[in-house]
Order: C-alpha cells, then sequence, then structure tokens
C-alpha cells in the first residue's frame, strides 16, 4: 500500500519474505491482488505494454554437468545426445527474422571444449552476417532501394538513438560456466546477450544439487565476468526446489538486484523422472497432493516475478514455459503479474522431445510456426501485443540504475 501507480519499491529481504509468506498462506487475496495489479502497472510504465520475443533454439542436449534436477544431464540415462549443424541453426535464425522475431537465444548443455567454442563462434559470426544481409535485402524490398541506401538509413537511424544500427538479429547464449577467455571470444563473435541462472541464491542448497566440481561461487564468478565482458546478463533460479524455504526465495530477489541482472527468468522446479533431484522431492512430500503442489509453485512463481518487477523495474522478466507445464495459460497469466518477455520454442521438432529437461515440457511435437503463432494469440487473450520489429533492449542495460 501507498506506492503511487507504476512505482517501484526498493524492498528490502523481510518485505519480501512476508509478501511471500501471504502468497504462500493464501491467507489475504486482497494483497495478492494489488501485489499483481501493482508489478502490471510497474510493467506497463517501463516496458509499455509491448512484449518482447526471444526465439529459442535448443542447438544441443549433450552436457558435461550433472545438475541433479535436469533432464539432460550428463548421468541421466536413455537420452539420445544430438547438436545441430551449423547451417540449421542459421536457418532458424533467418526464419525468426522473416517472422519478426529479431532476438534469438541459443541454449545448449554445457561443454568446455575447443570445439565446443568454435562451434559457437561459427553459429553467432554465420547468423550476425546472414542476418543482417537478409535483414538489408528486406528492407531495401519494403521501401524499394537499394540495400547500401537501406543500410545508410539504418545508420542514420542508430545515431539519431545513439546506439547500434539494428539490424540483423540479436544474439544471446545460453551455454552455461566458462572461461573468461571464452566469454570475451564470444562477445567478438556478436554475441551480446548471456542468460546463465544462478539457480539458488543459497549457496548450501545450490551444493547439495550440484555435484563438484560445481560451486556456486564458480557460478557467481561466471555472472560478473559475463559484465565485465560487456554483455547484458540474464539470470535466474527456480522456485519449489526440494529443501528451498521461502526465507531462501526472498534471498533470490535481493541477489538479482545487487548482481545487476538485465533480465531474469524464473521458473518452477518440475519433477523429471530417473533425476536425484525428483527421488529428492518425493522422499520430502511424500504425501504431497502434487497438483495442488504445483499449483502453489505456480503462484510462487509468478509472486516472484512480481516482487522483482516492483524491485527492479526496468529488467526484462521472461514468462517461462514451465509455468505453462503447470497451468495451460501459465505464461499469459505470469505477463499480467510482471513479466514482460516470451520464449517462443524455435528448435527443429525432431531434436524437442531429447531436450526434454523436466516432464510434461509443452511443444514438445509443435513446430516453430505454431508456436510463433500459438504465443500471439495467447498475448492478445490477455490484451498484449508483441513488440515484433525491435531488439528490444531491457531499460536497465541503456539507462543504468
Ligand atoms: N524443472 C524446472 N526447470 C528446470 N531446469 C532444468 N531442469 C529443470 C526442472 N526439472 C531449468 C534450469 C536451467 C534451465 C535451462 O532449465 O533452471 O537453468
Amino acid at each position: 500500500g501507498g506506492l503511487s501507480p507504476g512505482a517501484t519499491a526498493n524492498l528490502d529481504r523481510e518485505q519480501v519474505l512476508g509478501v511471500l509468506e501471504a502468497v504462500w498462506r493464501r491467507g489475504d487475496l486482497n494483497l495478492e491482488r494489488a501485489l499483481y495489479s501493482h508489478a502490471n502497472a510497474v510493467t506497463n510504465k517501463y516496458c509499455g505494454g509491448g512484449v518482447y520475443y526471444r526465439g529459442l533454439v535448443e542447438f544441443s542436449n549433450i552436457c558435461q554437468n550433472d545438475c541433479s534436477y535436469c533432464g539432460i544431464r550428463n548421468n541421466q540415462k536413455e537420452v539420445w545426445r544430438y547438436t545441430m549443424p551449423v547451417e540449421e541453426v542459421v536457418e532458424v535464425a533467418k526464419w525468426a527474422l522473416e517472422n519478426g522475431i529479431r532476438n534469438i537465444m541459443l541454449q545448449g548443455g554445457e561443454l568446455k571444449t575447443e570445439q565446443r567454442l568454435a562451434y559457437l563462434e561459427a553459429c553467432v559470426r554465420a547468423i550476425r552476417e546472414e542476418t543482417t544481409q537478409l535483414d538489408l535485402e528486406m528492407r531495401a524490398r519494403a521501401a524499394s532501394t537499394t540495400t547500401a541506401e537501406a543500410a545508410a538509413s539504418a545508420q542514420a537511424d542508430a545515431e539519431a538513438k545513439r546506439g547500434e544500427p539494428e539490424l540483423g538479429v540479436v544474439v544471446s547464449l545460453s551455454v552455461g560456466e566458462l572461461p573468461m577467455e571464452q566469454y570475451e571470444r564470444l562477445f567478438r563473435a556478436g554475441a551480446r546477450r548471456y542468460l546463465i541462472r544462478i539457480e539458488t541464491s543459497n549457496p548450501d542448497l545450490y551444493a547439495a544439487l550440484h555435484p563438484e566440481p560445481m560451486s556456486w561461487h564458480a557460478r557467481v564468478e561466471c555472472l560478473r565476468n559475463l559484465k565485465k565482458a560487456g554483455y547484458m546478463l540474464g539470470t535466474g533460479v527456480m522456485v519449489g526446489l526440494p529443501g528451498q524455504t521461502l526465507h531462501d526465495l526472498a534471498g533470490d530477489v535481493m541477489f538479482f538486484r545487487d548482481i545487476k541482472a538485465d533480465m531474469i527468468g524464473m521458473g518452477p522446479f518440475i519433477t523429471q523422472p530417473g533425476t536425484p533431484a525428483t527421488d529428492k522431492w518425493t522422499a520430502l512430500y511424500p504425501n504431497a497432493n502434487k497438483n495442488s503442489h504445483m499449483k502453489s509453485m505456480f503462484d510462487l512463481t509468478t509472486a516472484m516475478n512480481a516482487l522483482v518487477r516492483i524491485t527492479m523495474g526496468n529488467v526484462n522478466i521472461s514468462a517461462t514455459t514451465a509455468l505453462q507445464a503447470i497451468i495451460p495459460t501459465g505464461r499469459e497469466i505470469a505477463l499480467e503479474r510482471g513479466a514482460n518477455v516470451v520464449m517462443p520454442i524455435l528448435t527443429p521438432t525432431q531434436y524437442r522431445e531429447s531436450y526434454q529437461l523436466y516432464e510434461g515440457k509443452p511443444c514438445i511435437t509443435d513446430t516453430a510456426v505454431q508456436c510463433r503463432r500459438c504465443l500471439d494469440m495467447r498475448l492478445h487473450s490477455v490484451g498484449k501485443t508483441s513488440a515484433a520489429g525491435v531488439w528490444g533492449d531491457p531499460a536497465s542495460f541503456l539507462h543504468p540504475i
């Protein structure tokens, strides 16, 4: 209460905890309503009601890590392992541009080899070159000019806005913990954004879920390095991990603010057979009514979105796919509770079944065309539209707070 419409509030850990407790107990529906409507007002103030699309390309499920919750962890049995050919990744990026999606996220398992690095550099370079060229051709065709004139006009627009010309598709990476030198090389290849979830801000809980050699401190170091290398930084957590507390979640909100994240993605933890975290979850909650438990995790996740929006204001917050695994309209609901980004899955259908991080992952049999159209409809259903044709930089990056 007491906030003017759309105003941010620098909440502390106790205040965040208080709200999460109220949502968890479901004791104060007026508070929940006020939380979500205020978060939506802050979103509209900073993001103007337009929703940004980020096309997700899950280019490989080969991973050297063994995160205990994940369906593509190194020791997960019976997963067909794949890596998409570079040309196929580039084709998806061109399709995205032609369909108004100017931002793609290459996500894959973590592999620290030189071969993987060379592959990623090749993908990023080719995507930047080929989509820039395609963009110039599209602009020239639309304006009946030459591509050289289209390039000059994009350059003039950029100078007026004091930025880079937004030509082609901007490339985000979600490829894990790498040495600083590799982050720098990928930046030089043309990548500009990087997503790496801290998964939980509690180092002990992190250690319980990530066997050595993974370490929470090493991961934080990666986040810092990515900022230093010049990337827009995305991070996030899972909500409802076995052993996680509301106090941990309140700490997560503080963590995002302290690390100065530009993009945040939070999703509910979802069980996946054959993983140690799911065994742990089942042992912890032997009598749980799974449906009602997952519904609570859904509410907590969207409450976290709302709290981050109110605390941080001008960041990009993703309505994550995992929300849709709990409630079919989960992503739309999140867009009304603080989120302003959705990620249509553009991975070619033949690979999708093998990128099953958790059970019930949506869109497993869909095509990129279907995912794009389906999301357009979903946005429409909550009175939002996609901000097509822009890179969609988070305001936090353009105007550091
Ligand atoms: N449930 C929900 N999210 C998961 N992720 C991995 N496994 C699961 C799961 N079982 C999330 C992690 C990772 C992202 C790519 O997917 O947070 O960072």
